[in-house]
């Protein structure tokens, strides 16, 4: 394996099965996921996107189902594993502790009767038991972490604006120091605004906590603003992966030049005023 890989997928293939039969929705597609890097997965809707993610967390459900490949997870300080192989318990004490998921449209899912500190306990103490004794400094801390006010501990989610549970997920996301966090379309249904700012923190998580992560975004801007490399998907295939830099510069495959060029234009492409630089 490369030294640098934190997850290698080989070959996958995720198929649903339908009344018309099977339809290939992940079409074996290899791709590795560097450790540290913000890695982007673009491509319209419906190229499968969602499905490469749900697979990848092994959280496909029918009618889905993995019909051929494997992905190699290399965690720090445990043993690599094919998560496609593993059995359930092994998966359950990799969950929030190695790999972590902001689901599309997860905003929408908190527990509306739940304070977010009462949210962050059940997660804490379901995965993380031993850490009981932290809670009062680790919530706090990890909502100032991404920019949130710690009194936001005593919120219901319907006192929360999108951008700020979007925060909350995020917040929670990281709380038991992941090797990698995969966010599914983070800041669609949020206004530009808002989405620039989670964008930012979503940086932060990487530049801050040394967290790998995986955006999923059918929006070029949002992979010139944030990611360092980006593979595009069309019709459940990586037709392409690189430099971000150098996608955008020098496509190479038609489909990934009409997603560039449906990005609205204001000036030069945002990525050429971002001070932060990409690893290498
Ligand atoms: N539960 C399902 N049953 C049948 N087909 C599905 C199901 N979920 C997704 N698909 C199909 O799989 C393909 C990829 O979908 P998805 O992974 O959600 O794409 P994306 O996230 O890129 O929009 C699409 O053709 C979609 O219609
Ligand atoms: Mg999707």
């Amino acid at each position: 394996m490369p030294d640098d890989a934190l997850v290698e997928i080989k070959d996958l293939r995720v198929h649903y099965r339908t009344t018309q039969g099977d339809v290939p929705a992940v079409d074996g597609v290899d791709l590795t996921v560097r450790r540290g890097e913000i890695l982007g997965i673009a491509g319209e809707s419906g190229s499968g996107k969602s499905t490469l993610a749900v697979a990848l967390l092994r959280l496909l459900r029918a009618p889905g189902y993995v019909a051929g490949g494997s992905i190699d997870f290399h965690p720090s300080g445990q043993p690599s594993v094919d998560l496609l192989a593993m059995d359930e318990r092994r998966l359950r004490s990799l969950r929030w502790r190695s790999l972590s998921y902001l689901p599309q449209g997860s905003m929408n899912s908190m527990n509306p009767v739940m304070r977010v500190g009462e949210q962050f306990r059940d997660v804490i103490l379901e995965h993380a038991p031993e850490r009981r004794n932290q809670l009062a400094t680790m919530v706090p801390r990890l909502l100032r972490q991404v920019g949130l006010d710690e009194g936001v501990v005593r919120m219901y989610p319907h006192e929360l604006s999108g951008g700020m549970k979007q925060r909350v997920l995020m917040a929670m996301s990281i709380a038991l120091e992941p090797d990698l966090v995969v966010a599914d379309e983070p800041t669609t249904a949020l206004d530009v605004t808002i989405q620039r700012v989670i964008l930012q923190s979503l940086g932060d998580l990487r530049d801050e906590f040394g967290v790998t992560l995986v955006v999923i975004s059918h929006d070029m801007g949002v992979h010139a603003q944030l990611v360092d490399r980006v593979a595009v998907m069309y019709e459940g295939k990586v037709v392409e992966v690189g430099d971000v830099r150098q996608v955008f510069k020098q496509p190479r495959h038609p489909y990934t030049r009409s997603l560039i060029e449906s990005i609205p234009r204001i000036g030069e492409a945002p990525w050429r005023d971002e001070k932060r630089s990409p690893v290498a």
